[in-house]
């Protein structure tokens, strides 16, 4: 069986900026767009061009740098939003709009006070007008995850008709269960007349921290676009987490999806996110939190230090890190300190590690963690290892 590209469509920029107190200026989003573009992302969601006029600059100078990616900008089903938006995008090489409307009863009825019917035509007229402007157009159907099936089957069918080249299906609040959310895809692909003209895309929240879940069985059931940001952020509890989704499609080759992300420069990515916005990654963050390949437990270390493979999935590599690490603390074995005293020089015979394992204790029990500057200090006072050092 061959395999499927699934597309990766960043929105750090968008999606992702709208943590609040994270803002990000013109020179951040254009050094971070950039590295989107070198991780090899297809899409990058630059910003919401009629919200500010800070936000119009990024999306223009975004779409003067951009070498590989298609660029996109937000709009609502709003005339006045589609011009500024495809004038924004006037220097993309490949440019997109991404327009859309509610169209949950809870949208439809509370927020737009209107019908199903009126939604449609709605959403139909800012498809076409955005097609006036670009060829690639993505319809997004807000709160799609609590919308009927039936109806939205009918939303897309309208939208393909009218030139929508992507059909975004959000889980706008982060409700669905991965099951009822892969279950919406498969409907789709099965119910939407001229649906092989548009490729289905997830765009899940993580409110029940299911977002990636839910973007995984929604490829599994026929989309071919997840929609994601670094480190997962974005408003309330965030978005699906690029590095998350990329690394579940590598490490699991059956399914027969991959994705044209340079894996290696994940870490790296992370890290620049975190940096430019002010937000920490939390350190059991999956791939790129700072324990994500650390060993603590001397059961553990013993394990990936006769063989990685026993305790680790990912070789830490293949996403940029240098090495898995070996945490020395109270509930570290001989094993682990011998191996790191070996790294840094001393080589212990069995006597001398036991006496030095016990010394270490005493340290470990006082210390959260023991680092080298103890090693040496440990080594010096023992009587067995005073002649060895290094
Ligand atoms: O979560 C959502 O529904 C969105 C749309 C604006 C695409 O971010
Ligand atoms: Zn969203």
């Amino acid at each position: 069986m061959s395999t499927d590209k699934v597309q990766i469509f960043d929105t750090t920029l968008r999606d992702g900026e709208q943590v609040p107190g994270c803002k990000l200026n013109t020179e951040q989003k254009l050094v971070i767009a950039k590295r989107l573009d070198q991780l090899g992302v297809d899409i990058i969601e630059a910003g919401f061009p009629i919200s500010s006029p800070g936000d119009f600059n990024s999306v223009v100078e975004i779409s003067k740098v951009v070498k590989n990616a298609t660029v996109c900008g937000l709009t609502r089903a709003v005339k006045k939003d589609i011009e500024v938006a495809a004038q924004a995008l006037t220097y993309a090489k490949r440019p997109r709009i991404h327009t859309g409307i509610g169209t949950s009863d809870s949208h439809i009825f509370h927020k737009f006070k209107t019908s199903r019917e009126v939604i449609i035509e709605r959403a139909v007229s800012a498809v076409k007008y955005a097609k006036t402007f670009v060829e690639d157009v993505e319809f997004f159907a807000e709160d799609a995850g609590r919308t009927d099936d039936e109806y939205l089957a009918k939303v897309c069918e309208e939208v393909i008709k009218a030139g929508a080249t992507v059909l975004n299906i959000p889980d706008t609040t982060g409700y669905c269960l991965p099951e009822e959310y892969g279950r919406k895809i498969k409907y789709l692909k099965e119910n939407v007349k001229g649906i092989e003209k548009a490729v289905l895309s997830c765009h899940c929240h993580n409110d029940l921290g299911l977002a990636t879940a839910n973007s995984i069985s929604g490829v599994i059931n026929g989309a071919r676009q997840i929609e994601c940001t670094i480190n997962g952020i974005g408003e309330r509890a965030g978005n699906t987490s690029l590095e998350e989704v990329v690394m579940i499609l590598k490490q699991h080759p059956y399914l027969n999806l991959d994705t044209n992300i340079n894996t290696q420069l994940l870490f790296s990515t992370s890290k620049m996110v975190s940096e430019n916005m002010g937000m920490v990654v939390q350190p059991n963050k999956a791939i790129v939190g700072d324990n994500a390949f650390a060993h603590s437990s001397g059961i553990h270390q013993d394990g990936v230090i006769k063989h990685r493979e026993t305790y680790e999935i990912i070789d830490p590599k293949d996403v940029g890190v240098t090495d898995s690490a070996i945490v020395l603390t109270a509930r570290s074995g001989r094993a682990a300190l011998a191996y790191r005293s070996k790294k840094i020089g001393y080589e212990l015979s069995k006597d001398q590690l036991d006496e030095v394992y016990t010394m270490f204790l005493t340290y470990a029990d006082r210390k959260k963690e023991v680092v080298d500057e103890d090693i040496h200090e440990i080594m010096k006072l023992c009587v067995s290892t005073n002649s060895i050092l290094a």
